[in-house]
């Protein structure tokens, strides 16, 4: 694990929140107020997990219905375990291979987590997110922490700061600065209380590496256009095919069709990650040709498609050969409406 680094630290990342910014966020926590922070995937919207009016602001402020529980985020092993009613040595391993990190473990929740965390379900999701700024803050509350992405729900995941200003007000939403998301998309979410164990939500990391972990099978929840409306999708709820989506429509293309789709729409924006061209009036934003590159893009280029108001955002469809990459088509197939 790396160590929680010293306060001193913090004020030397030019940018970001430090020392007097972490003691005026946890001046909310303590007032049950909601403050956005930092992690490497995206920023969440946080609240003192064991204040059941705390974490019901922030479903109100997300619009989230209550049956789509919150991943709770700790400082680390120790504060998991109080978290947790059982923690079996599969999460040991698990968090010394990967915490801090994208990986989010499934466990049955210890009696005192409000219900209003897990959506009255008996399990709580927890992880250790690997960003400086809120392990900082994490160390210094000494409370776990909700922290749904900070978007209204639905809608696109937030990468920075000012993404997260954009669409809550400061009266509202404290905002610890911490830069731009450096991985992009949400973390993996494993399912430890099934058997196997299922990544309910694919992310940065993949079953292979979870596998080599547990010397074991990992099964994968199939992709959104790979199964059935009903069935296995309620497990986790945040699994529905529409999400991440933003305003404009927006639809997924193979290569090949281009032509054709722009010849219908009136103003499109091509979000391409192989070098495609357009004519005007349609417009291009250029994605990197690497998945790590891409999903650290993602959610800002949808954001910018979105502003530039078009008739459709049309998505060059990635490779789904390794698992960021497919990580990153479940994320737009949701954004396309899920099919
Ligand atoms: O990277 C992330 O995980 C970000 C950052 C902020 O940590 N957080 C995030 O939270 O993506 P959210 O609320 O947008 O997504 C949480 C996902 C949802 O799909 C939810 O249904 C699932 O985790 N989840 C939460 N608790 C669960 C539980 N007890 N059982 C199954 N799924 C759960
Ligand atoms: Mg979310």
């Amino acid at each position: 694990m790396t160590p929680t680094p010293a306060h001193d630290d913090l004020a030397r990342v030019s940018g970001s929140a430090g020392p007097e910014e972490i003691a005026a966020a946890i001046a909310v926590l303590r007032a049950g107020g909601v403050v956005a922070f930092p992690t490497e995937t995206v920023y969440g919207l946080g609240a003192d997990a064991l204040d059941a009016a705390a974490v019901r602001r922030v479903f109100e402020l997300k619009g989230r219905p209550p049956t789509n529980p919150l991943i709770v985020h700790v400082s680390g092993e120790a504060m998991a375990r109080r978290v947790a009613a059982h923690w079996p040595p599969e999460a040991s391993r698990l968090a010394q291979a990967f915490w801090p990190g994208p990986l989010t473990l499934v466990l049955p929740k210890a009696a005192h987590v409000p219900p209003e965390v897990t959506a009255g379900g008996p399990t709580v999701a927890l992880r250790c997110p690997d960003h400086r700024v809120t392990l900082a803050l994490l160390d210094a509350f000494a409370h776990p922490l909700v922290g749904p992405s900070a978007n209204p729900s639905g809608g696109v995941s937030p990468t920075t700061a000012e993404h997260v200003r954009e669409a809550f007000e400061a009266s509202r939403v404290y905002v610890l600065e911490g830069g731009p998301c450096r991985g992009g998309i949400e973390s993996t979410v494993l399912d430890l209380t099934s058997s196997p164990p299922c990544i309910l939500r694919p992310g940065p990391i993949s079953a292979a590496q979870i596998a080599a972990v547990l010397g074991g099978p990992v099964a994968e929840h199939p992709l959104p256009g790979d199964v059935p409306a009903s069935g296995a999708v309620a497990r986790s709820p945040g699994l529905h095919p529409v999400h991440y989506a933003p305003r404009a429509r927006a639809v997924l293309f193979e290569r090949q069709h281009l032509a054709d789709m722009l010849a219908r729409t009136h103003r499109a924006v091509v979000i391409t990650h192989s070098g495609l061209t357009v004519s005007p009036p349609h417009q291009i934003i250029r994605m990197p040709a690497s998945a790590p590159g891409y999903a650290a893009r993602l959610y800002a280029a949808l954001r910018e498609a979105d502003a530039l108001r078009p008739d459709l955002i049309a998505i060059e469809r990635p490779p789904a050969d390794d698992p960021l990459w497919r990580a990153i088509l479940d994320r737009l197939t949701r954004a396309t409406g899920g099919l």
